[in-house]
């Protein structure tokens, strides 16, 4: 039967591990919300990558709620875990249970979210997160035929970014809005919210309902008399779906404005095979859990990995050595590449991939 050969399987993944050393260990994997879909994902990909080669995995999951991931972390140091694979809530809030784990010994790997002022973390594997904001940036400059010795047709573009607590967020609106600068200097893009800075257009918790609100605010603000909105850049796929949600209810203008993403959830490739949202930026997780398993394999053996582990993936990976300081030095970095995601390339990035099928709707449901 199929589950007699995935016990096989276990079995000899054990094996293999065995011989490896590290064999059994017990890995805690702390993750946000099971209210996005990547991290879902990501928790079950993690858990069934680890566990295929041997491991036994207490995956938790904490509601957004901080004290809660602070709980469920010292659990997993108190039940004897010998890793811990995180994504922070607030980066900045894991100082006490991390240095228990430092004490203990328990490496660390910071999963997508860098944690924050603390020497306990031991590696970082993300995607390059300031490239996700320069691919949402230069589609905009791409689709709108952007050009800086041409200012005689000007846009107007409103920004959306991410939470505050979450590391990743300044760099997704850093790598637009760099991209974006010199039209906003040249006065070919107008952001007429005059809201241009990280925290102005912050959205606490990635959240798809403060986001709607802050758009319907400024749609009543400044857009109400007919100024037309062309742009609006969204750091990722939840915040995405509440600006089109008040685009879609509060907006008097006519044209359907470019409405940028990240993620490739359904709700938003929906949107996109529906023409209201043009773009994701999508980060294939399934890979982000690959690099984790060979890195903690790797550390659990007793290696210090580097840059050679990069070879073994046939995904696009990057050491980097340079690009993340948690403010107690330089956390060494796996980087992944994310991809450009529209209507038009769905089938071929997505489905051909083999990460989505195609519904009979039309629509793409993600696979896992
Ligand atoms: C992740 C994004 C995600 C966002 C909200 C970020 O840290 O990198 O993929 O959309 O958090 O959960």
């Amino acid at each position: 039967t199929e589950a007699a050969k995935e016990q096989e399987d276990k079995t000899e993944a054990a094996k293999d591990d065995a011989a490896a050393g590290g064999a059994g260990a017990l890995i805690g994997v702390a993750m946000p919300t099971k209210d996005l879909q990547r991290w879902n994902q990501d928790g079950s990909n993690m858990k069934a990558e680890l566990e295929a080669a041997g491991y036994a995995v207490d995956l938790q999951y904490a509601s957004n709620d901080v004290q809660t991931q602070v709980s469920q972390i010292e659990n997993m140091i108190s039940n004897g875990c010998q890793m811990l694979v995180i994504a922070s809530i607030d980066g900045s809030s894991l100082g006490e249970p991390l240095s228990q784990a430092k004490e203990a010994g328990i490496p660390v790997i910071s999963y997508d979210r860098l944690i924050m002022n603390t020497k306990a973390i031991d590696y970082y594997v993300s995607f390059d997160n300031y490239t996700v904001g320069v691919l949402q940036g230069q589609y905009v400059i791409d689709t709108l035929g952007l050009d800086l010795n041409d200012t005689s047709k000007t846009y107007n573009i409103e920004f959306t970014a991410g939470d505050p607590a979450d590391n990743n967020a300044p760099f997704f609106f850093n790598g637009a809005f760099d991209t974006l600068k010199p039209y906003i200097d040249a006065g070919i893009l107008n952001i007429v919210s005059g809201q241009t800075a990280f925290e102005e257009v912050a959205t606490a918790t990635w959240d798809t309902a403060t986001a709607m609100n802050r758009m319907q605010n400024i749609l009543a603000s400044y857009y109400s008399d007919g100024t037309q909105l062309d742009v609006a850049l969204c750091s990722n796929d939840s915040t995405a779906l509440g600006v089109t949600q008040a685009i879609e209810s509060d907006y008097a203008g006519s044209n359907q404005p470019i409405i940028t993403g990240q993620d490739g959830d359904e709700a938003n490739l929906k949107n996109i095979v529906d023409s209201k949202q043009s773009m994701t930026v999508y980060k294939a997780v399934a890979n982000e859990a690959v690099v984790t398993l060979a890195l903690a394999q790797a550390i659990l053996n007793g290696e210090q990995p580097g840059e050679e582990l990069t070879s073994q993936f046939d995904c696009e990976c990057a050491y980097d050595t340079s690009s993340y300081d948690n403010n107690t030095g330089i956390i060494p970095s796996y980087l992944l590449t994310p991809t450009v995601v529209t209507a038009d390339n769905i089938q071929e990035e997505l489905v051909d991939t083999g990460y989505y099928t195609m519904g009979g709707d039309g629509y793409p449901v993600a696979v896992g």
